[in-house]
């Protein structure tokens, strides 16, 4: 291979709905391994989300706003088309406990079927999130439990807003 790792382009995809600090790990690690990260914000994934596009994208945004690699788009359509317009090399993924395994396997390999030239990188949360999910953070804090640890405080702002709190 001629080129250096750090000219090699990836994509962070999912909902981000809302961006947790177990995705904010695996953006960092992902930041620091390639030349470029795109955090891709799924227009559709398949489930109600709480935030719209534009406000998961917001507050993904605010919390990669010190990683200069990174940046922070919305995208529909199929992840491995998303990729290619991007002159990605891989898609990275946060691979956090057995209950991930299947759908992530699942997706990679229907990825890797559809873009065969496409890698899906796994790569392992801090301990400290690893059974962190956004629908945790969510049903938490609609019950009024408190989250701020565990997730940037853009994030935990809208929470507040959103549950009608003041901070
Ligand atoms: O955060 P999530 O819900 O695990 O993210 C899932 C996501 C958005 C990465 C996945 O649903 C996706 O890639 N959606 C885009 C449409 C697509 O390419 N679907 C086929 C995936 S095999």
């Amino acid at each position: 291979m001629t080129t250096s790792k750090t000219e090699h382009i990836a994509i962070c995809p999912g909902s981000f709905d809302p961006i947790t600090e177990g995705h904010m790990d695996v953006i960092r690690r992902a930041s620091r391994m390639f030349g470029r990260v795109f955090v891709a914000v799924a227009e559709d994934s398949g489930k109600v989300p709480m935030f719209s596009v534009a406000e998961r994208v917001a507050m993904a945004r605010e919390a990669c706003r010190d990683l200069s690699n990174v940046v922070v788009e919305s995208f529909d359509g199929l992840v491995v088309e998303y990729a290619k317009q991007q002159g990605a090399v891989a898609l990275v993924k946060g691979l956090r406990a057995v209950s991930d395994f299947e759908r992530e396997m699942q997706m990679a390999w229907m990825n890797r079927q559809l873009a065969p030239e496409l890698y899906t990188v796994f790569l392992v949360p801090h301990p400290d999130y690893a059974f962190l999910s956004s629908s945790l953070v969510k049903e938490v804090a609609m019950q009024g439990g408190e989250v701020s640890q565990f997730v940037p405080d853009a994030v935990h702002k809208r929470l507040q807003d959103r549950m009608g709190r003041s901070q």
